[in-house]
Parts: structure tokens; C-alpha cells; sequence
């Protein structure tokens, strides 16, 4: 299978874009299938930002991405603006969505009263970008987030309406989501985790471990007088993504049914949560306090990730604008 996905360089990562989407591009990776996932630096304008610190965000990213697991050897990796076809490509899928179609799309309608002063035309459009990234490499298969679904809905449309109007182009591509497609904020458990919750809401994956126990021990578990179970069902479903081992797997078990018979005791459970998830990116923290060291290693992997994939992009751009009638 051809797999690709991208992710916005915006702030640090944390576990739920760990789980719902980077946990299984290393997975795909090492299954042996052509992947390829970049920096989506472009989209990441659509939001408040400082210039200043873009180029730093991005090698961020590619940092953590590497420390994680990505392997360049296995995996392209590359920078979505340095790659040019992709908005041309984005400019002609323009012409074929309607603006009631992105009127609908959930991330904007939540973008857009977050920024309420920077509702610009680049986060309406939004999807659109994202279904070139994903359709000029004919991509069969993308990994992400549950909150990425509607995206991928919409890629799909783009891909028939263009097949049914210019001749078969592009596969329909299907949306791969992990066991956790969906982790919720820790101070409320009815709003996904994300970067924009605050600080408390997530863990980092940089954050160290007596950070991880802070928050985890203010994260709000069960509420109503133990009617509203949510919190604690959110802390037991990171606690199962991250217990690997056998022994792990039977502890969770056991705070699993404390947790349905109402006897869990936090006191004892959320200390060994938050030890679980400190254990579980020691090495993480440990490659890119490495890799922070060599900056031009990652630079080169992105430098190397973007000749591969230009020729590759550009080429469908060509096709893409022979079937218009473009080219004279
Ligand atoms: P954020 O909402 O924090 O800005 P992004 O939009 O940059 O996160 O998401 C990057 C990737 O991580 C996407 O594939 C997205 O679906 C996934 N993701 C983000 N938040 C979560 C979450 N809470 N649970 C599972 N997956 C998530
Ligand atoms: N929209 C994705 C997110 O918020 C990032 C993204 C951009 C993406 N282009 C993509 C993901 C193409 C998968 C495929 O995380």
C-alpha cells in the first residue's frame, strides 16, 4: 500500500497526536509499505504564528518525528511548501468543491471561533490543500486522527468528481485510524485533547516525568459522584494504549474493573499512569536530545525526502493538466 500523512508544524506534540496518528506511521512503516509523511509547514499558516519561529517548528517537528521512529531509510519525509505542485494542484481542486461543501467541515467551523480575528481564506480552504497532499501521490491509504475523518470524506469526493469528469485519475483513498483514534482532553473529557486546550489539558511528549505526574493528578476523572464516568475511562484508555507488556496488560485489567465496580483508587492508579507514559518515551526523549545536537542530519533527511518527491508530485501535476486541457 502507498501510505502517506502529514502533520502541522504548531507546538509541541502530545500523546493524543502520538496515538491517533504517528504511533501507526511507524507501525506502516516498518510493515513494509511505501510511506511517506511530510511537515504540512503550509497549513500550519492558516493558524496565529510567529515567523520568527517557523523554520525552528518545523525542524522541531522532523526532530521528534525521527527520535520517534520514522526512519528515512524506510520512510520519505519531506516539507509540504518546498514542494510546489501541491497548492497548484490545491488552486485546480478549488474549482471543483463547492463553498458549502468546506462550510460544513467541523475543524473549520472550531478553528474559526478560536481565531475569530483570522478566519483567512487559507483555513477555509483547508481541506482542499489537504486532498492534493494526498491525491498527487495517488495515495492508497492515510493515517490519522479521528478528527481528520471528515477530511478524508471529502478527499474521496474530489477524487470521483475528478475521475467522473476528466477520465480515472486518482484512487479513493481509505482513512486508517488506530485502537485510540480519539484521546480527550485531561481537564475535560467531552473535547479531544489538542495543543489549543492549554497546557494542563495534554501531555507533551517532551514534558518529563514530574511534569506527567502533575498533570495527570489534576486530570479530571470521574465527576456526578461517580455517575459521569468519562474522565476515568479516558485516563484507562491511554493507560491500555501504552501497557504493552503482559504484565501491563493484566494490571490494566484489574484498574479496568475497579473502575466498573466504582472501587478504582486514583491515589494509586494515576501515579502509575503517568509512571507508564514516562517510561514509554525515555528513548524518545533520549534520540532527540541526540538529534537536537545535529540539526544538519535532519535537515538533510528533509532535503533529501524533497528531491525524492517533487519529480513524483510534479508529474501528476502534468498529468492533471493534460486532462484539463492545459497543455497547448
Ligand atoms: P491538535 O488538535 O493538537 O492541533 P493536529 O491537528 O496537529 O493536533 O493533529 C495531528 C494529528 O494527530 C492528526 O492526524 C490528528 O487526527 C491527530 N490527533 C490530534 N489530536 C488527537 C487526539 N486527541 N486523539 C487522537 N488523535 C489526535
Ligand atoms: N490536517 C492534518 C492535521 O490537522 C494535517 C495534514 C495536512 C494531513 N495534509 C495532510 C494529514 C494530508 C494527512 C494527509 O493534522
Amino acid at each position: 500500500m502507498r501510505i502517506l500523512s502529514g502533520i502541522q508544524p504548531s507546538g509541541e506534540l502530545h500523546i493524543g497526536n502520538y496515538l491517533g496518528a504517528i504511533k501507526n506511521w511507524i507501525k506502516l512503516q516498518n510493515e513494509k509499505n511505501e510511506c511517506w509523511f511530510f511537515v504540512a509547514d503550509y497549513h500550519s499558516l492558516t493558524e496565529n504564528y510567529n515567523p520568527k519561529e517557523k523554520s525552528k517548528e518545523i525542524l522541531n517537528l522532523a526532530t521528534d518525528l525521527l527520535a520517534l521512529g520514522l526512519d528515512p531509510k524506510k520512510s520519505t519525509i519531506f516539507q509540504q511548501s518546498q514542494i510546489e505542485s501541491h497548492a497548484n494542484l490545491a488552486w485546480i481542486f478549488n474549482t471543483l468543491v463547492r463553498m458549502s461543501e468546506l462550510e460544513r467541515m467541523t475543524q473549520y467551523k472550531d478553528k474559526a471561533s478560536i481565531q475569530k480575528e483570522n478566519v483567512n481564506i487559507g483555513l477555509f480552504g483547508y481541506p482542499i490543500l489537504m486532498a492534493a497532499d494526498i491525491l498527487i501521490y495517488k495515495a492508497d491509504a492515510v493515517p490519522v486522527g479521528e478528527d481528520q475523518i471528515q477530511h478524508l470524506e471529502l478527499t474521496r469526493d474530489i477524487a470521483h468528481r475528478f475521475n467522473e469528469k476528466f477520465g480515472q485519475t486518482f484512487p479513493e483513498p481509505k482513512s486508517l485510524l488506530t485502537e485510540t483514534p480519539r484521546i480527550m482532553s485531561l481537564l475535560d473529557p467531552t473535547k479531544k485533547m489538542s495543543k489549543s486546550g492549554g497546557e494542563k489539558s495534554y501531555i507533551a511528549l517532551t514534558d518529563f516525568p514530574e511534569i506527567i505526574q502533575e498533570k495527570i493528578k489534576s486530570a479530571v476523572s470521574d465527576t456526578g459522584g461517580g455517575k459521569d464516568k468519562r474522565g476515568g475511562e479516558n485516563l484507562l484508555e491511554i493507560f491500555n494504549a501504552f501497557a504493552e507488556t503482559k504484565n501491563g496488560q493484566s494490571e490494566y485489567s484489574n484498574y479496568k474493573r475497579y473502575h466498573e465496580e466504582g472501587t478504582l483508587k486514583y491515589a494509586e492508579f494515576k501515579p502509575a499512569l503517568a509512571e507508564l507514559i514516562s517510561n514509554y518515551f525515555a528513548d524518545y526523549r533520549a534520540k532527540r536530545a541526540e538529534l537536537l545536537e545535529n540539526p544538519d542530519f535532519v535537515k538533510n533527511v528533509l532535503t533529501e525526502g524533497n528531491k525524492k518527491t517533487s519529480a513524483i508530485a510534479e508529474a501528476t501535476l502534468q498529468e492533471v493538466k493534460q486532462k484539463l486541457g492545459l497543455i497547448i
